[in-house]
């Protein structure tokens, strides 16, 4: 076997299935989870459509490149979303259609990493664990940049050593992030930028979650404009991940895709021809729909930042919450430790909330998930109110 598979963590949602066994929650108190980042706002119906209409394509092996629509499609996208002009985007080299950024997230380290380079992964701390695993079982070292209340809920790159810069073959960076919604800036992504071409690593980007912020005039930044901007037209070291999954609530579609530096796309191509994970031909097409039409997007934003208002209001009453500038996520403090405010709450309130340590690791004598919940709004808006006013009497408990 391979050894690295032993060093490979229980994903949090198995370490909250033990957290919640043996327990009753009150009957009267219809089940309310929290926890799981699935979205469950309706699917948009042009792309149920295109799906539908293109089942015939079942029939056909799809490539590994995807059809030539999809990356068009793509690549009318990040130009018109990031303010790059089309013609910087080539569709043939600069994009490739993945399964969903899970499989990619975690494929595109085994693809990177040298395993006799004894590399250090650099990655936030809380995080999405994909990026660990995809670490680990590339034989490289995880190396965690703690993301906490101090450092504004984002990586601070300037903390990290120059032994550290001069080890890194590959970043993973989440913005807006999981679990906290914090946004990194512009002038942090040219700095990482800078150090990516001082130090020679790549930026891997997850851009998951861009989509989903709360002002409508100031989306985030990403990499890939960011690197335009600064002159690094071939976006040098620099690829990004994005996803239908939360932007046209299509986690089942399993679609995303990758842009960036046409060398490292090169080599995660052919990559990627061997591992066989072609996306099929009615996803596709299903894909092309969602990614030519914005109007969802839009309602999509509107319901969660209804969710939102509401629920922060409510939180608010009780123990400060902030709100992130996008995302889905309240990244709670919590006056108790995170896996009782967690086992509580669920036991008193039948509400199921992550603990922020299932998302985290001590590292430099600091675990930035302790003493933090994330509360996933994908639940419909009454349900969500719900559990704040549940989470709000439970507070309140707990002062009493
Ligand atoms: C930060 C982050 N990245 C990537 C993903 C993977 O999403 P998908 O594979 O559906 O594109 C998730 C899913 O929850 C996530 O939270």
């Amino acid at each position: 076997m391979n050894p690295h598979l032993a060093s490979l963590h229980p994903y949090p949602f198995e370490k909250l299935a033990q957290l919640k066994q043996g327990i009753t929650p009150p009957a009267d108190l219809r089940p309310i989870t929290l926890s799981i980042g699935e979205p469950a706002h309706s699917t948009p119906q042009c792309l149920q459509q295109a799906l539908l209409t293109h089942l015939q394509g079942l029939a056909n092996y799809p490539t590994t490149k995807g059809i030539p629509e999809l990356r068009q499609s793509i690549a009318q996208w990040l130009s018109l979303r990031f303010k790059i002009p089309l013609d910087v985007i080539n569709p043939d080299t600069h994009i490739l259609p993945v399964n969903g950024t899970r499989e990619a997230l975690f494929s595109f380290a085994q693809c990177v990493i040298d395993p006799a380079s004894k590399a250090l992964v650099l990655m936030p701390n809380p995080f999405y664990q994909i990026y660990e695993g995809a670490a680990l079982l590339a034989g490289a070292e995880p190396y965690f940049l703690n993301t906490t209340e101090a450092s504004g809920y984002i990586p601070d790159f300037e903390s990290v050593p120059e032994t550290v810069w001069q080890r890194c073959g590959l970043i993973y960076i989440c913005s807006p992030g999981n679990p906290t919604g914090e946004l990194i800036g512009q002038q942090d992504l040219i700095k990482l930028i800078e150090l990516a071409e001082k130090y020679d690593f790549i930026i891997a980007s997850d851009e998951c979650y861009t989509e989903l912020y709360n002002d409508e005039n100031t989306p985030p930044v990403g990499l890939l404009e960011t690197a335009f901007a600064i002159g690094n037209t071939a976006f040098k070291r620099c690829v990004v991940f994005h996803s239908l999954s939360k932007r046209s609530n299509a986690p089942g579609l399993r679609s995303g895709f990758v842009a960036g530096d046409a060398e490292i796309l090169k080599q995660y191509f052919q990559y990627r021809t061997y591992h066989g994970c072609a996306m099929s031909l009615p996803a596709q097409h299903a894909s092309i729909a969602a990614w030519q039409d914005e109007s969802h997007v839009q309602e999509n934003r509107q319901l969660y930042r209804e969710k939102f208002d509401a629920v922060i209001d409510i939180l608010n009453t009780v123990t400060p919450a902030i709100r992130p500038p996008a995302g889905f996520y309240v990244w709670l403090k919590t006056p108790i430790p995170d896996t009782d405010f967690a086992q509580l709450l669920y036991k008193t309130e039948n509400v199921t909330v992550l603990p922020g340590t299932y998302l985290s690791r001590e590292f430099n004598g600091v675990n930035p998930g302790s003493h933090h919940v994330r509360i996933a709004l994908v639940a419909p808006f009454d349900e969500c109110v719900d559990a704040a006013n549940r989470i709000k009497h439970f507070v309140n408990s707990l002062t009493i």
